[in-house]
């Protein structure tokens, strides 16, 4: 079974919930008949986890290619770097056997987590404001990213600009830790040396990636942009400030890569038969119930990156909807519908109310989200086992309902169905 990509194709996978939809599962599938994957956005915060022949691997920052040997995986400069995830990563993959020599390619462009961006990570979220992050650097990275004093990859292959972008950060961090928060000050001259040891560490992979994929793209590569996060999480169209510091949608497919809007021609919207969310923020279709606790079990639905629980609930139309328009979502993989099969009915929120107004639009913002109240349409469920099955024919006509309805609602076609974590467990429809 395999799913075929055209020659030249260049397609963005996104999460198109709250994140954790099966990125990893549905990339690593797809990636059998891709030339490149590509990682946009995001750092460590993230966790795709893909299993097959018995054994599950969770990755954070290497595209979720890297088991397939034919595949070329790029980090590209939208993503944030902490290099020592990263070369704990390379060394996961490598004693699971997997030869990365010549096909892993990281930005030059690409930012740096630092170590005193984990530490402001997590003295910033703290409180009643909190976010509830990863605590893995993102926002403190961005932030400097943005305020133009970020540290990026190429700087590392030259010790003095190294040296002298890392001492101006630190004393700036230090003024911040002590004055404001009392803490004790980093070490300058320990990060320096520590950080000097990537440079010989990572420069056999570092490159302009953004020339390499323009001119993959000429030669007509198959190419597969893989989002980390979901698109509710996004900076700019997320549910702000319970977002991450990037661009899961599919813009930041472009910018965090280099290949141009006009070269992409497919986006597909990973989700999960229900719905998760990690950390703070609304979350309408929430279950704080037993169903809940039943979907968090089944669905083993403890984060890949932090262990955390994840808030459990009922698919949410309204939402996908939104995400549908945001990302042009031409295709949906459905993940872990066989972790809805012991359940008597399964609902679906097809709308929103407030006030016992219809709302027509998704509200990102947290207080409007808040106070909505979801409406279901409830479908039978369908109490079989779905692990072996192998064709959509074979599904129980209950569970071909749920699946059309989803079709029905959002529009969009549902092209890939995942009945488990393997990578075979997929019926293609
Ligand atoms: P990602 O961040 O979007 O890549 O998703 P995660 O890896 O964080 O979480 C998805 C979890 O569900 C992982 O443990 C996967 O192994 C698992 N998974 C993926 N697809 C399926 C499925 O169809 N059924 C079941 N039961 N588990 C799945
Ligand atoms: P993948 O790629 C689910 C959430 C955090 C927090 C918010 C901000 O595996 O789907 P951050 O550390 O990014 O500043 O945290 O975003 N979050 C995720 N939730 N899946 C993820 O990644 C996430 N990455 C960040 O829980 O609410
Ligand atoms: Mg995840």
């Amino acid at each position: 079974m395999s799913f075929k990509i055209p020659d030249g194709a260049v397609w963005v996978i996104l999460g198109a919930q709250w994140g954790d939809e099966g990125k990893g599962k549905i990339v690593d599938l797809l990636s059998e008949n891709a030339d490149i994957v590509v990682r946009y956005q995001g750092g460590s915060n993230a966790g795709h986890t893909v299993s097959f022949d018995g054994k599950t691997y969770i990755l954070h920052l290497l595209p979720s290619g890297i088991f397939h040997q034919n595949v070329t995986c790029v980090i590209g400069n939208g993503v944030v770097i902490d290099p020592i995830a990263l070369m704990d990563e390379i060394e996961m993959v490598k004693s699971a056997g997997v030869d990365i020599k010549g096909r892993l390619l990281i930005s030059h462009n690409a930012h740096l987590i630092m170590p005193y961006h984990k530490l402001l990570d997590k003295i910033y979220d703290q409180g009643e404001d909190k976010i509830g992050t990863t605590g893995r650097g993102i926002g403190p990275a961005y932030v400097d990213k943005y305020a133009r004093v970020g540290i990026k990859v190429v700087d590392l292959l030259d010790r003095e600009i190294l040296c002298r972008k890392l001492r101006k950060n630190i004393e700036a961090k230090n003024e911040i830790l002590e004055k404001i928060y009392g803490t004790t000050k980093l070490d300058v001259e320990k990060i320096i040396d520590e950080y000097i040891e990537f440079d010989k560490k990572i420069d056999e992979f570092v490159t302009d990636t953004a020339l390499y994929l323009n001119n993959a793209i000429k030669g007509k590569k198959k190419i597969l942009l893989e989002g980390a996060q979901g698109a509710l999480l996004d900076i700019d169209h997320g549910t702000y400030p319970f977002v991450t510091s990037s661009n899961p949608t599919a813009g930041g497919a472009s910018t965090g890569s280099g290949i141009p809007p006009t070269k992409i021609n497919g986006v597909i919207g990973v989700i999960k038969a229900y719905t998760t969310r990690v950390g703070e923020g609304p979350f309408p279709t929430e279950l704080k119930d037993e169903i809940g606790d039943h979907i968090r079990e089944k669905g083993f639905e403890f984060g890949a990156t932090t262990g955390r629980p994840r808030r459990c609930g009922w698919l949410d139309i309204v939402s996908l909807k939104y995400s549908i328009m945001i990302n042009g979502i031409d295709k949906l993989a459905l993940t872990k519908i066989d972790v809805l099969s012991e359940l008597d009915e399964i609902k679906i929120c097809v709308s929103y109310e407030i006030n016992g107004k219809k709302l027509k639009n998704f509200p990102t913002n947290p207080e409007a989200l808040s106070k909505v109240t979801p409406i279901y349409e409830t479908l039978r469920g369908w109490k079989k086992d779905l692990s072996n099955i192998s064709s959509y024919s074979e599904l129980p006509a209950e569970a071909k309902e749920f699946v059309e309805a989803i079709e029905f609602f959002t529009g969009i076609e549902i092209s890939i169905i995942s009945i488990g974590a393997d990578r075979k467990q997929t019926i293609l429809k």
